[in-house]
């Protein structure tokens, strides 16, 4: 696990915020038992909330490498978990000496200096604090799934000529999906279960003025204010916090000090990337014609 281990919910929200990401109870909790229990936790939620940004933290935050598995549509074993060096284990077969029995040839070619790790088992092996972050896993097709298995309830990998790999120390996992597809019943129950959804004006306001410290207060609340008015509306693609934070820099790039109908209209770009998005959004504000 994590080397300096959480004392408490708020000892997490308070060095979570040391590294700029602002936390509700929920989530400090969630991550405080995820630690103490060393179960891994799933975190789920829209794009842009903070899913993937919470691992990045939790491993800056206690001082851990954070270890990233991002997952696509076709990612197989030996980008997940490792691969045989087949070229250096057919160099090696080229250099044995005629009357080396296949039997030897064949131990020495499937040891670990012929193991190519990927990041579940180099997360597995590592003795340092880690953070595993399994980004997107909603994305993976379902047999992928079957692998993450073994690695999230035993914190071990199998290598059928090798053996079984226990964990040295077992890493902080984060899972995290879009929930662009239900994840297994049996994945989910081996983890603790975290729903990330838009935060509070009030937090959002926090949240952007920590990372675009520059910003007047007053900007940043008018900006958390018309993201959240843009949320209530039915959209494509509702603003998140990552285009919150792109707006407060966006802002601050042009000048401008005041968001009125005539600045939103100006920079509604950064925040919506449909134009059907912006054709309803210009209508229901009532923005001028750009
Ligand atoms: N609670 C928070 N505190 C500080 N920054 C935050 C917080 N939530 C989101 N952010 C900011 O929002 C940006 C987007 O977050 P992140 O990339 O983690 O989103 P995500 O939920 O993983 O989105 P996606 O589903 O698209 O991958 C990050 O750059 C981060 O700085
Ligand atoms: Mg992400």
């Amino acid at each position: 696990m994590v080397d300096d281990v959480f004392t408490s919910p708020d000892d997490v929200a308070e060095r979570l915020a040391a590294v700029r990401y602002l936390t509700d109870t929920a989530t400090a909790t969630t991550v405080y038992l995820a630690a103490a229990l060393e179960k891994p936790l799933l975190v789920e939620g829209p794009a842009g909330v903070g899913k993937t940004q919470l691992a990045k933290a939790v491993a800056e935050a206690t001082g851990a490498e954070l270890i990233r598995l991002q997952c696509y549509e076709g990612l197989d074993e030996a980008r997940a978990l490792y691969e045989w060096n087949y070229k250096k284990q057919l160099l090696r077969i080229q250099a044995a000496s005629p009357d080396t029995a296949w039997e030897q040839t064949h131990d020495d070619i499937f040891t670990d200096e012929f193991l190519l790790t990927r990041p579940l088992l180099t997360a597995i092996r590592r003795s340092e604090p880690t953070v595993l972050l399994i980004d997107e896993a909603d994305k993976t097709d379902v047999e992928v799934e079957a692998l993450l298995l073994e690695v999230l309830s035993d914190f071990q990998v199998t290598i059928p000529e090798l053996g079984t790999v226990s964990a040295v120390r077992r890493p902080f996992v984060v899972v995290t999906s879009n929930a662009t597809r239900e994840l297994s019943e049996a994945l989910k129950r081996r983890c603790l279960y975290l729903h990330l959804d838009y935060p509070t004006p009030e937090r959002e306001r926090e949240i952007v003025l920590a990372q675009v410290p520059e910003l007047a207060p007053a900007l940043a609340e008018q900006l958390v204010r018309t993201a959240a008015t843009l949320r209530t509306l039915e959209l494509k693609k509702s603003p998140s916090v990552a285009e919150s934070i792109d707006w407060a820099r966006t802002l601050l790039a042009l000048g401008l000090s005041d968001l009125d109908e005539a600045a939103i209209a100006q920079t509604l770009g950064v925040v919506l990337k449909h134009n059907s998005d912006h054709a309803r959004a210009s209508a229901e504000l009532r923005l001028p014609a750009r």
